[in-house]
């Protein structure tokens, strides 16, 4: 069975990727076609299908090609939309990715269905799906076969009767993907289907999924109704990021009938924090993105159903408008992204990309609506709705998104005053030993925030006490309560985070008391041995990776931990190391203990002369040392950094500004002096 695997090679486009002749590159750009367009308002295709960005279930991200994908599943998928609430949120389409099909046609040339997965065919489980009031979807390739490496049939020369089937069988969407291409032009191959697709009369959501390669955002606004944007998302941090930035300068090309598609979403697949998947959601409903989920909702928790189901959120994916959201601001990890809607409202994301907890702010009049003495502000996640004087503003925790509807609204004065909370970091605590940590609480409205009270409550057997006021009567509007706590770790406490949260709690005038809560977290941390102190040796804080995990005295394998070979670069072989994929950080502790950090940087030659990254020494939020550029064609060079007095030090790679593929990059040798 195909497994992860030979997807996993594909779409990393890594050392593994599909041979070239797989992959072939699109036609030259400047050969402008007849219907290329650069904005929104470009051409679009006839009969109103996808007016708002599509919603619903594509089984890929969380089976890919495993037995579990099969008619049992999808019937699953169609009940849990209609008990769970989901179909009345506005998810439609139960979609069914690669794999379904045997890897030969019959004897007329007519795709089958895999009796194993779907004993009783496709049609069947679409009239299943539509028995549901739902609509159903399918996959197959703009070549000779789709992506898995067993090779099932792709519509490539088939197009004609491939969509005649599809619609015979009441497909009412179908993903096309870009595998075995042949090299035959990106354009035909998309119009070809576009024109097979119409030939049925059937109306047919068409969604092209030919990775960004070819630039469809500059030429299928008349051919698709959305196309991806980017290489295929992992359940991962890192990947959602580097999508994310992919996807956003995109902007312009999207609305109503034809979107931007930066995949399909990880929410509930377990590869990241619950925080980490509500920024997923947010931003990518921010960026009118389609919304098909992709975990198994058979086997999903609570949280996760929360998150999918989020109207408020899933309002801004649907707004009649169809504007995809634009980068406000974007300061060391700091973003604000503003989203117009259809009543005038604006919606803005205060999205932290950091690992610590940052504050993140703009006013309602910079991100465009009038001037005025107060506006109403809805927080999204918490469907509260206050006031604010003016300032939008948050403290976000680590990878964590806080989502407003900021709407001019002459009643504002009817809602609490929004009050602001926040912690000066991440505190770091040896076992034992104490830290110093500031909290502030901050009214943001007009009218009086009172008796207002902070705790902050963190593990069981802690001490956790606060040095200055915790308490205020009331706070005017503008005013802050800033209060100093100590923490103290019993002795003994083994390494790693632990639950702090920050509550703070007050009273509108004449209302009733509205209690606030910050997550957060406390790290457990250990020492560094005095001396010579490898990299591989320490603890990590943090890891982030663009493919795979982090390895330990090799090079990056792109998948399970220890897969990797020996660290080498330019023909020099290291015995230690770390071997990372770009997008990575490592974060370490140091606590003022250590003086210098040094490495031989450079890319692994196991990618040839492919690949590039540049190396980044931070030590607490200052960057220290950088390297230029390196490619696999360079040797080794020495990394050093003076560390003096730093609590932390963060070893970044990025992609050199170039995308990721191919970054194996080494952090050979690496060590502080402490
Ligand atoms: C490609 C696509 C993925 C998925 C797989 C199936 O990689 O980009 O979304 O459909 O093929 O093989």
């Amino acid at each position: 069975m195909v497994g992860a695997l030979s997807v996993a090679l594909l779409c990393t486009a890594g050392v593994t990727a599909l041979p070239a002749a797989a992959r072939t590159p699109g036609p030259d750009p400047s050969d402008t076609p007849r219907t290329a367009r650069t904005t929104g308002d470009a051409p679009r295709l006839p009969g109103g299908l996808a007016k708002t960005p599509p919603m619903g279930f594509n089984n890929w991200n969380s089976t890919h090609c495993r037995a579990e994908f099969n008619e049992e599943m999808v019937q699953g998928i169609a009940d849990l939309f209609v008990a769970k609430g989901l179909k009345d949120a506005g998810y439609r389409y139960v979609n069914l990715d690669d794999c379904w099909a045997l890897p030969a046609r019959d004897a007329h040339g007519k795709l089958v269905p895999d009796p194993q997965r779907f004993p009783h065919g496709i049609k069947a489980v679409a009239d299943y799906v539509h028995a549901k009031g739902l609509k159903f979807g399918i996959y197959t390739s703009a070549g000779t076969k789709t992506c898995s490496s067993v090779g099932f049939p792709g519509a490539l020369g088939h197009e004609s009767s491939d969509a005649q089937q599809f619609a015979d069988w009441g497909v009412d969407y179908l993903k096309y993907d870009n595998c075995n291409n042949q090299g035959v032009d990106a354009r035909q191959r998309y119009r070809t289907m576009r024109d097979a697709l119409q030939a049925t009369g059937r109306p047919i959501v068409y969604s092209i999924c030919e990775w960004g390669e070819n630039k469809p955002w500059e030429w299928a606004s008349d051919v698709g109704h959305l196309w991806r944007t980017t290489g295929d998302i992992g359940d991962n941090w890192p990947s959602m990021l580097a999508i994310l930035k992919q996807n956003l300068p995109l902007a312009p090309h999207a609305g109503p009938g034809h979107w931007n598609d930066p995949d399909m979403l990880e929410v509930g697949n377990g590869g990241m924090t619950d925080i980490e998947y509500r920024s997923h959601f947010s931003l990518w409903s921010m960026m009118s993105a389609p919304l098909l989920i992709g975990s198994d909702l058979r086997k999903a928790s609570p949280a996760t159903f929360e998150i999918l189901d989020n109207k408020d959120v899933i309002a801004l994916d649907q707004d009649a408008l169809g504007k995809q959201a634009t980068v406000h601001t974007s300061e060391s990890g700091r973003w604000t992204v503003v989203k117009q809607l259809a009543n005038g409202d604006r919606a803005v994301a205060l999205f932290n990309e950091t690992d610590q907890p940052q504050r993140i702010t703009t006013t309602a009049t910079d991100i465009g609506l009038p001037r005025a003495a107060g506006y109403r502000l809805r927080d999204l996640w918490q469907h509260r709705d206050y006031h604010t004087a003016g300032t939008v503003s948050a403290t976000v925790p680590a990878h964590g998104t806080t989502l407003y509807r900021v709407s001019a609204d002459r009643h504002w004065a009817s809602y609490p005053p929004s009050v602001e909370t926040g912690t000066d970091r991440t505190p770091l605590v040896e076992a034992g030993a104490a830290t110093v940590l500031r909290s502030t609480v901050g009214n943001l409205g007009r009218t009086p925030a009172k008796d207002v009270t902070v705790t902050l409550q963190g593990p069981q057997g802690w001490r956790i006490r606060a040095t200055s006021a915790a308490t205020a009567h009331a706070l005017p509007g503008g005013g802050r309560l800033t209060t100093t706590w100590r923490i103290t770790a019993p002795p003994g406490t083994a390494p790693g985070g632990r639950p702090l949260t920050l509550t703070a709690g007050y009273r509108a005038p004449g209302g009733s008391r509205i209690t606030t809560t910050l997550p957060g977290t406390v790290q457990v941390v250990v020492p560094p041995p005095a001396g010579t102190a490898y990299a591989a040796e320490l603890p990590w804080l943090t890891s982030a990776n663009g493919w795979g995990p982090v390895e330990k005295n090799t090079s990056v394998g792109e998948r399970a931990a220890g897969d990797g070979g020996p660290i080498t670069i330019g023909g020099t072989r290291f015995d230690r190391g770390l071997g990372v994929h770009a997008p990575s950080e490592v974060s370490f502790y140091t606590g003022g203990r250590c003086t210098a950090f040094t490495a031989q940087v450079g890319i692994d030659d196991e990618v040839g002369d492919k690949g590039s990254a540049a190396f980044e020494v931070w030590a607490d939020g200052e960057r220290v040392a950088a390297s230029a550029t390196r490619t696999g064609a360079d040797p080794a060079t020495t990394l050093t950094a003076g560390l003096a007095g730093a609590e932390t030090v963060r070893l970044v790679v990025t992609d050199g500004g170039d995308g990721v593929d191919y970054d194996h990059a080494d952090w050979a040798d690496a060590r502080f002096s402490c």
